[in-house]
């Protein structure tokens, strides 16, 4: 079992570099197979779950080559369908490899995925997606067979606008014959730069980033080489750190205009923020004010980062809420934080939270990714040693949390 230990009560201060998107490399490295032949994507983090996921291309009979940042995936020899069970309880982005699957070989099986606990997480939009686009879907015993001799254009109407399910119907009609829209899309940049790169690549995709996707069918692909974007994800961990602990810093290598609904409640909290290009400027004086906010999908507020603001309202002033629309179970961190002295009511989908600081350090559990990354939020804002046990959920997402926030000045390492 992997544990952090934190001291807090210190200013972070300093600059910090913020890694590739875990989000947007997952569907990118599966999109890799619709291709036969090499694609390279750089700034790739050094993370759990890319490690799963180069696994799961490895067994498939794909060569990858991880250097540095730099991972080269060769599928010339891609010949199994299957997506091995450990995987798939590992990591739910391994469910991205069945729309791919699809697009380049006509068959593919797998079985529910995994991930962190945060909620039912079905994928029934997923397979309706891929039905649309002419799938024969077959489920027994918790196998999904999905075949299709051809697959054809469609019209695919989300009912929400799952990032999955888009990313899937995004991937499985690339290839397939005639055109597809997808209405209903998710509008996360994650898949703006899924599109960028499967265009890159030679595909036909057009509305990205908006509620209708357009994608023309090609018969084949090229290699390509694609950077992969700056996780703003990690970017928002790293602003609540600092916000955390009253300091000042600049975050680089992240596009501010992505996380507009981050940066507004960050400001509503109290946090001067100066924006530029590509690195955001943070400086926090005093403890955060107290706000009420509601998770939503892209534009709106993450729920990706609701755990790390949880922690900021718990030191907050005054009384603060928070309501989780996207996942229902991921209120589990507020539990630990109530260990530190936190005061939280949970009620439903909502936590109201009063403001107490300092927190004190004490030993608490990561109960999924997010949620860890939370505990290391709390700690700066904690008198004391917060011992965060569990922490292999926070290496599925962050390459090096101790390293990054120790940049920063923090007192934080990893025991074990
Ligand atoms: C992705 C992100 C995750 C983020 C989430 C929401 C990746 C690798 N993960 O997850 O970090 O928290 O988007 O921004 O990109 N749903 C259904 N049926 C489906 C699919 C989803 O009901 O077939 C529901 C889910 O239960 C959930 C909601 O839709 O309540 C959002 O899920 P979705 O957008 O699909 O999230 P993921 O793609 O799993």
């Amino acid at each position: 079992m992997s544990i952090i230990q934190v001291h807090g009560l210190q200013p972070l201060k300093g600059e910090i570099g913020i890694q590739g998107s875990k989000n947007a490399v997952l569907p990118m490295m599966a999109a890799s197979i619709l291709h036969k032949g090499t694609v390279v994507l750089t700034h790739v983090p050094g993370i759990q779950d890319v490690y799963c996921m180069k696994g799961i291309l490895e067994y498939m009979g794909c060569v990858c080559t991880l250097e540095g940042d730099r991972l080269t995936i060769g599928t010339d020899a891609l010949t199994d369908i299957r997506i091995p069970e450990k995987y798939l309880k590992a990591m739910r982005s391994s469910i991205m490899m069945l729309g791919a699957l699809l697009g380049r070989c006509g068959e593919a099986v797998t079985c529910y995925p995994g991930g962190c606990s945060i909620g039912r997480r079905p994928i029934d939009l997923h397979l309706h997606a891929l039905e649309k686009l002419g799938a024969q879907i077959e489920e027994r015993d918790g196998v999904i067979k999905a075949t299709a001799e051809r697959l054809h254009g469609g019209e695919v109407n989300l009912s929400f606008p799952s990032v999955g399910a888009t990313e899937n119907a995004l991937l499985a009609a690339v290839l397939a014959e005639g055109t597809t829209v997808i209405r209903g899309a998710a509008r996360e940049p994650e898949i703006t730069a899924l599109c960028s790169m499967l265009n890159c690549m030679g595909a036909k995709v057009t509305g990205g980033g908006s509620d209708t996707i357009w994608i023309e069918g090609v018969k084949t692909l090229h290699d390509t080489v694609f950077e992969v974007p700056g996780d703003r994800i990690c970017a928002g961990t790293y602003l609540s750190c600092i916000m955390a602990s009253q300091g000042e810093a600049v975050i680089k290598g992240v596009c501010p205009g992505q996380m507009a609904a981050v940066l507004q409640a960050a400001r509503q909290m109290g946090a001067e923020i100066k924006e530029y290009e590509n690195h955001i400027a943070v400086a926090m004086r005093g403890r955060p004010e107290a706000v009420n906010l509601k998770t939503e999908p892209y534009p709106g507020f993450p729920t990706d980062l609701q755990s790390p603001v949880l922690s900021l309202l718990a030191i907050g002033k005054g009384t603060g809420s928070i309501r989780e629309t996207i996942f229902e179970g991921r209120f589990a961190t507020a539990l630990e934080l109530e260990k530190m002295g936190a005061r939280i009511h949970l009620e439903e989908e909502s936590a109201l939270v009063t403001g107490t600081y300092p927190l004190k350090g004490c030993t608490v559990e990561a109960a999924d990714l997010r949620g860890g990354a939370a505990l290391v939020v709390a700690g700066l804002a904690a008198q004391g040693e917060t011992t965060i046990r569990n922490c292999g959920h926070i290496l599925r997402g962050y390459e090096d949390i101790c390293r990054d926030l120790q940049k920063l000045g923090a007192n934080i390492r990893r025991v074990l």
